[in-house]
């Protein structure tokens, strides 16, 4: 079994930098929109073959050191009964958007076996056809990410509808959040028994908040979900956001294993806020990798370069793939990566 990626993520020593990429399993493969000519990304979720196959893509295109689950953030969500479309160049979109208590109180909880058994069954279709390959990194979206959707009901850029809730309706933003963390722990829960062997929490739009509100609103229930799920001693729990440079020591304060940095602070600078006791993924802009490779080179050295050391150092992109990226580009650069000395 190639465990690079795992050692790493336990900060162990590793014969080379393992490599994977968030949002590896899309839109940038031709195999991949191919299938989109005939089915929708909910279609392919719920067709446990077809999810896995997708997963697998990239494992045999570009030689990654691990696969990622293809599901959606949105997906415990659905399971859970809430009425909701994945639009096309948009994002989630959900019908009955949250706006009150009432709203909240309305929320219902997540049965896995019996919502999503297609999630599972793509877990276990994975991990034969994987055969310790390389390790299956299951994930979920944070509270707060997920509120935003709930919340605003689409995507949005200021957050204004989320936060507003957030300081005028807190007794309902706490029980949001607090049901929101039950779902999410039973969700990633079943992704464990299933078979998973990593874990990546998602709050891709953390960065909205100020360093005070992070740690007034949504620590508390981001850390429950850590600490709950810190007990499988074998699985690492990687703690991804966005725009987190200004809070990055609060926001690695949780019991994870790895910080996933974004391209806004040298890994230097990022690792010296976080501790060396964890380890780190990050953190290469992903519109880099729509240029030269030559320029790509010199930002991966200069990456390599700042590095204190190299335990504990598992090479990503700073957020997902971008649509458009040549696939050339992320092979040429996972092969770099691992030849890098
Ligand atoms: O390869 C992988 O990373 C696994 C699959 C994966 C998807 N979504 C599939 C997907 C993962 C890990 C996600 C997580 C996800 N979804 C996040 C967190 C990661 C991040 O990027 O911050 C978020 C915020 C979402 C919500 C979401 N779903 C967005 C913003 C979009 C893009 C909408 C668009 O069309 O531009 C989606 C749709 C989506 N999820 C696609 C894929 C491959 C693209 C649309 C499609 O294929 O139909």
């Amino acid at each position: 079994m190639n465990t690079t990626f795992l050692d790493a993520c336990f900060s162990k020593k590793t014969p080379y930098t393992p490599v994977w990429y968030m949002r590896q399993a899309g839109r940038y493969l031709p195999e991949y929109r191919k299938l989109k000519e005939r089915y929708t990304i909910l279609e392919i979720i719920k067709i446990p073959e077809l999810a896995a196959k997708v997963s697998l893509q990239p494992i045999d295109i570009l030689h990654v050191d691990a696969a990622i689950l293809f599901a959606d953030i949105m997906i415990p969500l659905l399971g859970a009964g809430v009425d909701l479309e994945i639009v096309e160049n948009i994002g989630p979109v959900i019908k009955h958007p949250i706006q009150s208590l009432e709203d909240v109180q309305k929320l219902h909880s997540l049965e896995p076996q019996q919502d999503i058994p297609y999630l599972l069954e793509t877990i276990h279709i994975l991990m034969k056809e994987l055969k310790g390959k390389v390790p299956l990194i299951g994930f979920s979206a944070a509270p707060f990410t997920l509120a935003s959707y709930l919340i605003e009901g689409k995507p949005t850029r200021d957050f204004i509808k989320t936060k507003s809730f957030m300081y005028t309706d807190t007794k309902a933003w706490n029980l949001l959040l607090q049901k929101l963390s039950d779902m999410i722990i039973v969700y990633l829960q079943s992704q464990i028994n299933a078979g998973v062997q990593a874990l990546q929490l998602f709050d891709s739009w953390i960065g909205a908040l100020s360093e005070y509100d992070y740690q007034k609103y949504v620590l508390p229930h981001t850390k429950r979900i850590f600490e709950t799920l810190k007990k499988h001693e074998t699985i690492p729990l990687i703690h991804f956001g966005t725009n987190t440079a200004g809070m990055l020591a609060t926001f690695a304060s949780v019991p994870c294993d790895v910080v996933s940095i974004d391209w806004r602070i040298s890994l230097a600078k990022a690792w010296q806020k976080i501790g060396y006791e964890k380890a780190i993924q990050g953190n290469l802009d992903p519109v880099l990798l729509l240029s030269d490779f030559s320029l790509i080179k010199t930002q991966v050295d200069t990456i390599f370069d700042s590095l204190p050391k190299k335990e504990g150092y598992i090479f990503n992109l700073g957020h997902g793939v971008l649509p458009n990226t040549p696939v050339e580009n992320l092979m040429k650069l996972t092969e770099y990566v691992h030849n890098k000395k």
